[in-house]
């Protein structure tokens, strides 16, 4: 008799759940406009962050920015990571390579990988890098840098 009631429970709950998700997925796109909107706004406003630093000394102690030798993020090349570095002595991430130019060329102090700031960079690179294909590991660095004059850029 118990279990007959846990039974009729269990299909009854099913079906409420059925229904629920069934019903969600039809009135619903995947993204309105609007969602769409917001998220790529979202997105732009971490990569002109990633710019703002990208061209501020203050990540260094020795007023250098990383836009004196990576200008409009040419040769940080993010889709070459993950890949051995040499002067790390192991797999590195694009991460672990930006805190080493922080410490070494900026003589700064490196930032929380989960950092804000760190999340910046690393989105000003990659997106300055959109269209080019993923190639981890690539020591060759067989693609053309972004250049000055012909890089992506953002709206
Ligand atoms: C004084 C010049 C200089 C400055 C300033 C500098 N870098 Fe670098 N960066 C280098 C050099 C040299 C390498 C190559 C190191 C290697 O691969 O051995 C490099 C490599 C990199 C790479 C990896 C590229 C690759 O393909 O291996 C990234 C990413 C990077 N830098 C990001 C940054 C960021 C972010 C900043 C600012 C915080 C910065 N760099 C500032 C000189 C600099």
């Amino acid at each position: 008799m118990r279990i007959k009631r846990y039974l009729l429970t269990g299909v009854l709950a099913a079906g409420i759940l059925t229904t629920l998700i069934i019903k969600d997925s039809k009135s619903k796109p995947p993204f309105e406009e609007e969602e769409l909107k917001l998220m790529n706004e979202e997105l732009i406003n971490l990569v002109k962050k990633g710019d703002e630093l990208w061209h501020s000394p203050k990540l260094g102690t020795n007023g250098l920015t990383c836009a004196n030798c990576h200008p409009d993020a040419a040769n940080s090349n993010p889709h070459t990571f993950p890949k051995y570095q040499s002067n790390i002595g192991k797999v590195a991430t694009l991460r672990e390579m930006i805190n080493w130019c922080i410490q070494i060329p900026l003589k700064g102090k490196t930032l929380p990988e989960d950092s804000e700031e760190m999340k910046a960079l690393e989105a000003y690179s990659i997106y300055m890098h959109r269209g080019f294909k993923l190639k981890p590991g690539d020591n060759e660095k067989a693609y053309p840098p972004v250049r000055v004059e012909s890089g992506p850029g953002y709206p």
